[in-house]
């Protein structure tokens, strides 16, 4: 079957810029992108988790930002451009807060959307229109298993990622003829600072390295939707199609005991 996106042959001298990795699956993802000869630029808030993943990697570029302020993402956007130029975009910062609507919070509502989905809108933003006019290059935004359908603690979380799939599936048609790339990466549990919180088995747990070989996997291959891993991914896609009286059924018997 035709690839939806340009395989990548070589990722030598690509100039790559992940937003959101200071830790877990960003900072895996840049350190395996650089051994890979990539130029790999990373940005998040937390400066000294930045510093010492350059101390760590000096051919790595550095630059602290806030997804959620406007200005400090046209800022690091123009140093990237300034520093290496702009190929590959890759947005993973999130947020995640275990919610319960008998807790219903208007501020978590408001973070979650403002990191994850807003977040994403002020990169795509800054970093869209020098893709464009150089008819190449690719946006991934990396969403989650949580957007498929709806989960317990996912209240406000899910909705974002929910938004983040269809938003990615509206880019890849509007760019893909203009010869930029588009993909939505879809993972399953992964062992990051993210995920510490839950205080539940969580199935197919992988590791933030294993994470980022299947990312790395998937757009080689160009594919649009990178989801895994598949046993559990596929199992999620067959029950979002089952009627809504059978879906809550076998999650409540399965989730919530
Ligand atoms: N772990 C999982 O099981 C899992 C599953 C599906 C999807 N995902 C998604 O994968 C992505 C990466 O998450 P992870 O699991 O690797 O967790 P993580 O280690 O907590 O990484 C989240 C990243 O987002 C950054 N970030 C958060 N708020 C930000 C802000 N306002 N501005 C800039 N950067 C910000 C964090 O850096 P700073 O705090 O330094 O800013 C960090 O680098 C997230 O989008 C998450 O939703 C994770």
């Amino acid at each position: 079957m035709k690839s939806l996106n340009p395989k990548v042959q070589s990722w030598h001298n690509k100039s790559v810029w992940l937003v959101g990795a200071s830790s877990g699956i960003g900072l895996a993802l840049a350190i395996e992108l650089s051994r890979l000869g990539a130029k790999v630029a990373v940005s998040a808030r937390s400066k000294s988790a930045l510093d010492q993943l350059v101390l760590d990697h000096p051919c790595i570029f550095a630059c602290v930002l806030d997804v959620q302020d406007a200005q400090s993402v046209a800022q690091a956007s123009e140093a990237v451009k300034a520093h290496q130029g702009l190929d590959w975009v890759i947005f993973l910062a999130g947020h995640y807060l275990a919610q319960d609507a008998k807790a219903f919070s208007y501020a978590e509502m408001h973070k979650h959307q403002d990191i994850n989905y807003m977040g994403a809108c002020r990169v795509i933003e800054s970093t869209l229109p020098t893709l464009v006019s150089q008819k190449s290059g690719h946006l991934s935004l990396v969403s989650s298993v949580a957007g498929f359908v709806g989960l317990p603690k996912s209240l406000a979380y899910g909705p974002t990622k929910a938004a983040m799939i269809n938003l990615a599936e509206c880019l890849y048609l509007d760019l893909s003829p203009s010869g930029v790339g588009v993909s939505v990466v879809n993972p399953g549990f992964v062992k990051t600072p993210l995920t510490a919180q839950n205080t539940f088995e969580m199935p197919y747990l992988l590791t933030p390295q294993e994470a980022a070989q299947h990312m790395i996997q998937g757009w080689e291959k160009g594919e649009f939707e990178i989801h895994f891993p598949k046993a559990f991914t596929r199992m999620l896609k067959v029950l979002r199609i089952l009627p809504y009286a059978w879906y809550f059924a076998i999650i409540k018997k399965w989730v919530i005991r």
